[in-house]
């Protein structure tokens, strides 16, 4: 027998104590307040990881931690057997960031989970709540890195190649961690979710410029990551002549330059191209910099678009490279294709929204997200709620605690609706 749907007074969302959390995880941080940073597999990412599970089985949850660390919080639901449906995000926070990124999809994601129970609801499919390793490219160049070994976006070999900016290899710090096994095991099959969904802020204005209270994303954009790096030659600042240089600065910035046109010259406000890591060396005001590293970041909800940007910044880093006389080498880092949501999960999530009155808009994600790979093996679907001055990535990201509340609350609904299909 299907139990009923709980009905939107009964499903109330406890917002008081979801924010005393959110305030308390983002407490775990290795920068100063309002600011956080929690980069993957450091000491306070093992904090904020061991505050979580103690959360989740507080709740009732059995939780288990795979072999980088993506943690799975179990529902136990009355078959057990069928696939669950999924919800989850990730706790991981670049440096200087905010309190919200990731967080309120963990976070609120377990609250869904809390209410419904709470409302007497109990689930047909077991509900699993993810956290994800590694969403931010921070510590090893790539995003989403536990979601793409789950994916079999990234195979384990490729995983093993990967390392920090120490040389630590990707096995070295999930060992030191505490994670063991192969990582070839993180991998899941396609039919181990019967779907996939994940709360989020929306990291733009356009909700709040709507005045919404909910994003359905339709399509999550194709992201791209190319590491540029310059070799020219060094030497000293005083004594070599303009006319005798090979400044692997200038060629550098005239590649940063190129990138930004190229961004601009595809017409369609949906291309964005990015350099967001610049390292000189040897960083001295006195000394020519010899070598320059960048790690440019492009997307675009259409492939070719984001290709076109691609392909004409590396022309512009031969054409550089043949007049500044110096060496470039490019080594693309990822290049994802973008991600449809699916129909049915967008129509679960407009019944939802619906049903609990919130209004909605229709849209797409520019941020890249878990959802981006785990689509790749279950039905996926996003809920966004409106963040203030669609500010992130910095550490006056807000999202109000109305704003919170109705997202999980239609995320709540929506995990209900799934997990009686
Ligand atoms: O960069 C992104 O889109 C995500 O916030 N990591
Ligand atoms: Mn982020
Ligand atoms: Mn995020």
């Amino acid at each position: 027998m299907t139990p009923s749907l709980p009905q939107p007074p009964l499903l109330t969302i406890d917002i008081e104590t979801l924010t005393t959390e959110l305030q308390a995880l983002a407490a775990i941080s290795d920068a100063t307040t309002p600011a956080v940073t929690r980069i993957v597999f450091s000491d306070t990412d093992l904090r904020a990881r061991a505050w979580l599970k103690d959360r989740c089985q507080a709740a009732g949850l059995t939780v288990r931690e795979d072999a980088v660390g993506n943690t799975f919080a179990r529902w136990i639901g009355h078959e057990p057997d069928l696939p669950p449906v999924a919800t989850g995000s990730h706790v991981d926070a670049i440096p200087n960031a905010g309190a919200y990124d990731g967080t309120v999809g963990v976070l609120g994601g377990l609250e869904a989970i809390r209410a419904l129970t709470r409302a007497g609801f109990r689930p047909r499919r077991s509900v699993e709540l993810i956290t994800f390793t590694a969403e931010e490219p921070t510590r090893f160049g790539i995003g989403c890195l536990g979601s793409r070994l789950i994916a079999g976006t990234l195979d384990a070999s490729a995983g093993q190649r990967l390392r920090d900016a120490d040389g630590a290899t990707l096995d070295e710090c999930r060992e030191r961690a505490g994670f063991q096994g192969p990582l070839s095991s993180v991998r899941l099959a396609r039919d181990t979710y019967a779907a996939f969904l994940e709360l989020h802020i929306e990291q733009g204005p356009l909700l709040e410029r709507a005045g919404h209270d909910i994003g359905v994303v339709q399509a999550i954009a194709a992201p791209a990551t190319l590491r540029v790096v310059v070799e020219g030659i060094g030497g000293h600042a005083g004594a070599v002549l303009m006319p005798d240089r090979h400044d692997a600065f200038l060629a550098a910035a005239e590649i940063a330059l190129a990138t930004e046109a190229a961004a601009k010259d595809t017409g369609a406000i949906d291309t964005v191209a990015t350099v967001g890591v610049c390292e000189l060396f040897p960083g001295a005001v006195n000394s020519i910099p010899s070598r320059v590293r960048l790690d440019i970041d492009v997307r675009d909800i259409d492939e070719k678009r984001r290709d076109f940007v691609l392909a004409r910044i590396i022309d512009a880093c031969h054409a550089n490279s043949t007049r500044r006389g110096v060496s470039v080498n490019i080594e693309p880092l990822n290049a994802d294709p973008p991600a449809p949501c699916a129909s049915a999960i967008i129509d679960t999530l407009v019944a939802a929204c619906e049903r609990r009155g919130q209004t909605y808009a229709r849209m797409i994600s520019r941020a890249y997200h878990d959802s981006l790979f785990m689509s790749r093996i279950a039905p996926m679907g996003m809920i966004f709620i409106p963040c203030r001055g669609g500010i992130s990535h910095r550490p006056d990201e807000y999202a109000s605690p109305d704003a919170i509340a109705k997202g999980v609350g239609v995320l709540a609904h929506a995990l209900a609706e799934l997990s009686v299909d």
